[in-house]
């Protein structure tokens, strides 16, 4: 234990969060999600940085005062640098600066999806959860990103397969959008499909190399069957809404779980762990756990408030870099892709 007290900051799409950890022990973690973008059918994102500059002077400010800790206490702060939208990275990276600046505190960048992958070392006040070893596996599954990513450590990470095309978040929040359902549709469909029968319909696996996914061709067929199907019944979607989230859940859960079994084979590892939004998801869980107990993986599901965008994520991978001495300069610049991050 260093006691060393880290502040994250997280503004990467539409909510706005701070969290304060003690080496990897949570404080304290304050969400404010932004309700503004429901009645656009998705994240607007002029409206997002916006809201980001009305929260985030109070969202960092009730972190530190719910975990107990005044500005001076704190070591260093974590930002998320990117992925994401520019003017919302741009609202937390700024903040995260000035209260470097005016307060003297090293400043720590953070890739987002390494955020989301580390979730797993947030230990919480009432005790810690099992820890996956190095190496593993972490399928990171959300609304910008499906990858299956190799962990070595918690700085070294390989990407091994990705999406050529959607997100599996995306997907889902798309075939919702045409189904007539609120934004963001993974939560709803996951509710509906709880209600429904699976093998209803069938919609289009994707035929991919090696373990990449791709998306864009099951969003298409289910596109198409909607359309034929309303073009008979102006009332098919009403009448067949649970059956539909059913038959799709179960094909977005089939194509993401047999690159994870093939990557774990591939790669001989059997610490599996999932994380991104999507990661809430009670069908993916479900199969996930089901597939571990059959081929003895050690399976990790996070805790559902470390699944979709939070801070406490964020700051436990500063908190890694900072152990290493990885700190960042005032000039770093928020970075909207992937790619381009180092
Ligand atoms: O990680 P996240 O909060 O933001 C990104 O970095 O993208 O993920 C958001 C995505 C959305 O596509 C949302 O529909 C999906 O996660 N999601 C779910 C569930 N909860 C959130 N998808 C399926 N089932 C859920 N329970
Ligand atoms: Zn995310």
């Amino acid at each position: 234990m260093e006691n060393i007290i880290i502040l994250g900051i997280e503004s990467s799409c539409d909510d706005t969060s701070a969290a304060v950890l003690r080496d990897t022990s949570l404080l304290s973690s304050v969400i404010a999600s932004q309700a503004v973008h429901e009645k656009y059918g998705g994240v607007i994102p002029e409206l997002a940085s916006r809201a980001h500059q009305q929260n985030i002077v109070p969202v960092v400010d009730t972190a530190l005062k719910e975990a107990g800790i005044t500005i001076d206490k704190v070591d260093a702060i974590a930002f998320t640098r990117g992925p994401g939208l520019l003017g919302s990275l741009m609202v937390g990276t700024s903040f995260a600066k000035g209260l470097s600046i005016a307060n003297n505190i090293p400043l720590v960048e953070v890739n987002h999806l390494h955020g989301h992958i580390l979730s797993h070392f947030v230990d919480l006040p009432d005790g810690e959860l099992p820890h996956p070893s190095y190496p593993f596996l972490c399928l990171l599954v959300s609304g910008g990103h499906t990858q299956i990513v190799k962990v070595d450590s918690p700085q070294t990470m390989s990407i091994i397969g990705t999406t050529i095309d959607d997100a599996a978040g995306e997907a889902l929040d798309k075939c919702a959008k045409v189904m007539g359902l609120p934004y963001p549709g993974g939560p709803i469909i996951d509710r509906l499909a709880k209600e429904g029968d699976s093998s209803a319909f069938n919609f289009a696996k994707p035929r991919v190399e090696g373990l990449n996914y791709s998306f864009s061709g099951l969003k298409t067929s289910f596109l198409y069957t909607l359309r034929d199907c309303v073009a008979e019944d102006a009332d098919f979607i009403e009448k067949n809404k649970c059956d539909l989230c059913a038959s799709l859940l179960d094909t977005v859960v089939d194509i993401l779980v047999s690159k994870l079994i093939k990557a774990a084979k591939q790669y001989g590892i059997r610490d599996i762990a999932l994380g991104g939004g999507v990661s809430a998801n009670s069908a993916l869980r479900a199969r996930i756990q089901a597939e571990g107990d059959k081929r003895h993986w050690r399976v990790f599901l996070p805790e559902l408030k470390f699944t979709t965008d939070n801070a406490a994520m964020i700051a436990v991978a500063g908190y890694y870099r900072y152990l290493s001495g990885e700190l960042s300069s005032l000039d770093a610049a928020p970075i909207a892709r992937y790619e381009e991050m180092i």
